[in-house]
This record gives C-alpha cells, structure tokens and sequence, in this order.
C-alpha cells in the first residue's frame, strides 16, 4: 500500500477495544457478517494480507497460509485454545502466531461451576419441567439431585482455567482435588492438596470430572464410552474446553444409559450440534453455546491481546502471547 499500512483481513467483528486500533493501523477488511466466512471466501480474503485475525472457527491451515502469500507475518488467534492453526506449518513458514489466555480464565472457570452446579442439581431440567406446565406441587421425592460440599473433583488438565475451577470447588465445597496432566503442578498441590492421578483412578474416583485439556491428537476423544463407563453412576462430566475431547454419541448413550448422572457442556462437536443430535433431548444434559469467555472484561481483554498480537506481529517484534515463539 501506498502508505506503507499493513493489510489485515479480521475474520469477524470483535470488541472496539481492539478492533478500533486495528482498523487505525491496517488497512483492515472486517468481515462483519453474523456466521464466518465462507472457506472459499476466507482464502480469497487473506489474498496479500500481511496479518490475519482470526477466530476458533477458521481452519488456519497450509493451504490458507499459500492462499495469503508469502508476506503474511501473523496470525492472532482470538482465542486461547489454537487447535485451529497448524502451528508447525505456521512456524516452519515464519508466521507468528498468537493466543489471548490469562483474561478469560476466570470467567471460563465460572462457566465450568455454573454448568456442574446446575447439572447436578437440575437446574434446567427444573426450569422445562415449569415451562411444560408440570409442575403442581413441592415433590419430596422430585428432582433429586447430587451433593456438592466434601466431594471429589477430577481435573483433566491442571492448566490456568483447570486450577481455577479447581480453586473455586476447594473453596466454595471444601471438595478433594484429583488431577490428570502431563507435568506435575505443584502449586495446585500446595495450594489446594491436589493430588496428581493417572486418569483411570481420576475417573474412578471422581464425582464431578471437569475437563480443560488442549485439544491434540492425543486428547481427542479420550473421553469414549470406555471412560465414561469408569466413572461413578452418580458422576457429572463437565467438558469446557473443546468438544472433540469427547465422543458425543458415546456421551449420549451414558448418559441415557445411566453409566453417569449428567453432563454439563460449554463444548460440542460439531459446533452448533445438528437439531437432531439425540444429545438435546436429554433432560440430564445442560448444553450452553461456548460462551466460556462470553463477559465484558473477558471479550475485551482478548480484543486488547489479539489487537496487540497483531499489530506486534506486523512489526516483526515479539507478540505479546506467543504460542509459536521458539
Ligand atoms: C475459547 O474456547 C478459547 O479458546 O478462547
């Protein structure tokens, strides 16, 4: 450009705290539209772009990054989990990528408490129960739901938003912390008596089993009907983090089975579920559409960090949360 402005495609509109000095700095296509764009007009758009911002639901990939030229310097994610992006492809072409995490662990964390407290005592069952006109009188034996203080929390992945949950049942119910993780976390063990598990004892042991692992090769699908069957009958699964790390009809058919009580879930897959996934008709299955990070603060940190990845990334300087910086 004339002007030496960087070009930038935005994927989506995002919070004015970002986007604002986005559109100052770059000579900045926002696609505004309510769904992304599509595949075919998202390679067409990033055409001699030198940064993209892009969203969870954009397959950033090799053919993407071929599509763009070989200008294109950054790719700043909006959002903390970059299972989107081929990050070797990314990194073996130069291209910096970033991330958003720290400003949306708590509220994340918040949805991961919303969504157990409410499946394990049946909050939105209660409320279609309502709606349906059912309800006549205080049932002593209705509605029966499942305990919360002194019982045993399972993390799957004792990452920042695995530990904030897992401070806020230590705190709140006094609950016993098992977690599962690669690497050993001692500050969840000092701090909150955590106790690291292999995932059989994890799932055996646990009556509420909250997930907040990456999504890898490894992850994907490790929560099948073989897990699910190694939990409590009485256990709640709670998935935040992304939908593949478990399998939906194997979810469904525990639930329905009564392998497990319920399941609260941020997270599906795919994304939205089809209208006949069988998993909405389920009263035990409290389903929310990924509004994790869904607050003021939250969206607004993250357009702040995405703005910054980008416009660093542009500059060729280090990005301010660098997934790819070796
Ligand atoms: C949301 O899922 C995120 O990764 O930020």
């Amino acid at each position: 450009m004339a002007d030496g402005k960087p070009r930038v495609f935005v994927t989506r509109e995002i919070p004015a705290a970002g986007l604002d000095r986005v559109r100052q700095e770059c000579h900045a296509e926002v696609w505004s539209e309510p769904l992304p764009p599509p595949r075919e007009v998202l390679l067409q758009k990033v055409r001699g772009c030198d940064g993209v911002l892009a969203l969870l639901t954009d397959k950033v990939d090799a053919e993407l990054m071929d599509a763009a030229g070989p200008q294109l310097k950054v790719i700043s994610n909006f959002a903390v989990g970059y299972n989107n992006i081929d990050i070797p492809e990314a990194t073996k072409r130069g291209i910096r990528v970033g991330n958003t995490p720290d400003v949306l662990t708590d509220a994340t964390a918040d949805m991961a408490f919303s969504l157990l407290i409410s499946a394990a005592r049946r909050v939105v069952e209660g409320q279609d129960y309502i709606r349906a006109g059912k309800w006549k009188t205080w049932e002593p034996l209705g509605h029966i739901g499942q305990d919360l203080c002194e019982r045993t929390l399972g993390i799957v992945g004792m990452g920042r938003i695995g530990m904030a949950m897992a401070r806020r049942c230590r705190g709140g119910w006094n609950m016993r912390v098992l977690y599962h993780n690669r690497s050993r976390k001692e500050q969840a063990e000092q701090e909150l008596g955590a106790r690291r598990v292999e995932l059989d004892e994890l799932l055996a042991e646990s009556d509420f089993v909250s997930v907040h692992a990456d999504l890898n090769d490894t992850t994907r699908g490790m929560f099948n009907a073989a897990a699910f069957r190694k939990m409590k009958k009485t256990a709640v699964f709670v998935n935040t983090a992304r939908g593949p790390l478990h399998v939906q009809s194997d979810l469904y058919t525990a639930l329905k089975n009564g392998d497990i009580f319920a399941a609260g879930l941020d997270v599906t897959d795919p994304e939205p579920p089809a209208q006949d996934d069988p998993l909405l008709t389920l009263p035990n299955c409290v389903i929310a559409p990924h509004i994790g990070s869904a607050t003021v603060s939250s969206r607004n940190g993250m357009a702040e960090i995405a703005a910054d990845n980008l416009l660093l990334g542009l500059q060729g300087k280090p990005l301010r949360c660098w997934v790819n910086r070796q």
